[in-house]
């Protein structure tokens, strides 16, 4: 077995091939565990603080209920009401939380934050969302493209369509590249992820035999693929004033009937991690419409909808993904 006691899940490119596969298969089997009653807790007495300075639905019922399944207990620290990154550093949080807690989820703007964190808390630190990565994500992303195409992930085919410069086209890229995926970005050359980790992505899949390719051609990147994956176009902490700019690029990748049809897969499904823009029930939805004319950003409705469409099984499975890590990281 893996031994991943007292590590930090920073990104997955601390982590080997082996590594992940380690943990998607024990949280394929936390789930069962789970589903039958049969499920063991190993984190009784263990207590994880839980910071956001950004806001969740999934990342944070993610942590709370892997953590009250396996025994352990949590502290929510939200966007207002403690001192830190204001009057406190980051560095000084750290060591007082690392003194407390016995592993420390921090979801914020730069990776460089929770890297600072993991380095002074001496106790394992979990990423939950910065702006350049979103790991946790895409363990439940690989773990639930596993329980819908009977292949290895190494024979899988994805393409992340839409600001492919955001965490989840870094992560994807990523992740991807490490499992040996054949992995494409579709997107605008302005929303294509940084070179250096466009290089790191093509120095990982020469040593896995993934293949990268980053496009902004619609038709080859969609050809025959297994998952169809987008996001949204404007990420949390990113200006209001991005919505114009970007809505006007990114409207011809958006993902609709049409372009699910392009795969010539009659199989193909359809991911996004959550929340998205495809109906105007929000009121960011209803603004987007009286501003731009426009019902659905990233996917339509028609989509979003349909039986290809497997949205509600990933957010599922962020727990079960989670609940692997905290296992693994700080299980007896
Ligand atoms: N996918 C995801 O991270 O969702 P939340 O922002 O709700 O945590
Ligand atoms: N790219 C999105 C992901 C949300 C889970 C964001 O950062 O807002």
């Amino acid at each position: 077995a893996f031994n991943l006691k007292s590590r930090h899940f920073l990104t997955l490119r601390d982590f080997s091939p082996r590594e992940i596969s380690y943990l998607l298969k024990l949280a394929g089997d936390l789930k069962a565990a789970k589903y039958t009653g049969t499920e063991v807790p190993q984190l009784c007495g263990k207590e994880i603080a839980l910071i956001f300075e950004k806001d969740s639905t999934r990342t944070r019922v993610g942590f709370e209920v892997a953590a009250f399944d396996q025994g352990a207990k949590v502290t929510y620290l939200g966007p207002t009401g403690t001192h830190i990154g204001h009057k406190e550093s980051v560095k000084d949080t750290a060591r007082v939380l690392g003194r407390v807690y016995d592993a420390i989820e921090y979801r914020g703007f730069g990776q460089a934050v929770v890297e600072e964190l993991a380095e002074y808390a001496g106790v394992p630190v979990y990423n939950g969302l910065t702006d350049e990565f979103h790991p946790t994500q895409i363990l439940a992303d690989f773990l639930t493209m596993q329980e819908h195409v009977e292949k290895p992930l190494r024979d899988m085919s994805y393409v992340f369509i839409g600001d492919a410069a955001n965490n989840m086209g870094d992560s994807l890229l990523i992740g991807g590249a490490k499992m040996g995926m054949d992995v494409r970005l579709c997107a605008p050359r302005a929303c294509w992820p940084h070179d250096d980790i466009q290089q790191e992505a093509q120095r990982i899949a020469s040593t896995t035999g993934a293949r990268i390719t980053i496009t902004e051609d619609i038709d080859s990147a969609v050809a025959g693929v297994d998952f169809v994956y987008t996001d949204v176009w404007v990420s949390m902490g990113e200006p209001e004033e991005k919505w114009a700019e970007r809505i006007k690029l990114l409207l011809p990748y958006q993902v609709n009937s049409a372009l699910m049809e392009k795969t010539g897969n009659p199989r193909v499904h359809f991911m996004h991690c959550l929340p998205a823009f495809h109906n105007t029930e929000t009121t960011v939805g209803k603004e987007i419409q009286q501003k731009f004319g426009i019902d659905a950003m990233e996917v339509t409705e028609e989509v979003f909808e349909s039986p290809a469409s497997i949205v509600f099984d990933q957010a599922e499975n962020r727990m079960h993904t989670i609940k692997a890590v905290l296992v693994a990281t700080l299980g007896a």
